[in-house]
């Protein structure tokens, strides 16, 4: 068959479906192990290629998102494996990791601790862009042991803690990093398929009004930071008045906007 025939014939079925059509490209290059520049390059695929092929376009159909079909995710140019049971990194997270290395940069930071690190997705790129020693904790135990392999297929050393928030942690940091579950309870169960259906509900749950976690951060995270420490973390869009109000007694230094221009992170001191 004819790849631009499949190509196009799959873009349109994904369209009718209200599906990114671009996802008929990233599904096809990962089936046929090519980037998806290369597809125009190529003429014919083999019958068994095409099958390969709709069944992965199937489930991309069935609103599995194209991380969870392939089992991996890109994330700050590096590679995370990942599953059902982790959350898929989002692209509006890499602006923590960016404020996070700017922060380290300007301030000499030298230790990080990373929060609910499900992929650990922060960690390893903190680690991998900065020369600061990192540790990072998530209730999840398939969290962890996900987070582990990423770290050591990203040739990173990180200190994991399965851990409920701050429960099993000691020492200081001079930063804390975190993106917690931030989302309402009750609009759980209305997101969007790609999301209830392949995210665990674990990751997104922050409990009635979606602050359940900020709140626990707030009360705990001094005991955990060093004086003049930072704490950055990723709030929802319409989470910085509630957030800041909750971080009272640190000293508010920046909400940093999203690639959509929407509130998506915020960094507090410790003074
Ligand atoms: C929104 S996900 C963030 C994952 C990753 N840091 C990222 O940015 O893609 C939140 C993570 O918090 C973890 N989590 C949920 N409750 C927790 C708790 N009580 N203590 C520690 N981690 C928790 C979940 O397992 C999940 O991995």
């Amino acid at each position: 068959m004819k790849l631009l025939d499949l190509r196009k014939l799959a873009k349109s079925e994904l369209r009718s479906l209200g599906i990114d059509e671009q996802d008929a490209d990233f599904v096809i290059a990962e089936t046929l192990n090519c980037r998806v520049t290369d597809l125009p390059l190529i003429d014919e695929v083999l019958p068994k290629q095409v099958v390969a092929i709709n069944k992965n376009l199937a489930k991309r159909k069935a609103k599995m998102p194209v991380s969870k079909i392939f089992r991996h995710a890109y994330f700050y140019g590096l590679e995370f494996k990942i599953d059902n049971k982790v959350l898929s990194p989002r692209q509006d997270s890499e602006i923590l990791v960016e404020t996070a290395l700017k922060f380290i940069e300007n301030n000499n930071l030298t230790t990080a601790l990373d929060l609910c690190t499900g992929s650990g997705c922060l960690a390893v790129s903190v680690a991998k862009h900065a020369k600061i020693s990192v540790t990072a904790t998530d209730i999840s135990t398939h969290a962890i042991n996900i987070a582990k392999r990423n770290a050591k297929n990203n040739g990173v050393d990180i200190n994991f803690v399965k851990s409920d928030m701050f429960e099993r942690l000691t020492g200081k940091f001079d930063l804390i990093i975190s993106n917690p579950p931030y989302i309402e309870t009750q609009t759980c169960h209305n997101l969007d398929d790609e999301v209830r259906l392949y995210d665990p509900v674990l990751a997104l749950d922050g409990g009635a009004d979606g602050l359940d976690f900020y709140r626990i951060i707030a009360a705990n995270a001094k005991n955990f930071l060093a004086l003049g420490g930072y704490l950055i973390l990723e709030i929802g869009y319409n989470q910085k008045r509630a957030v800041k109000n909750l971080f009272k007694d640190y000293n508010f230094v920046e909400c940093v906007l999203d690639y959509g221009g929407r509130d998506r992170v915020m960094v507090f001191k410790n003074e």
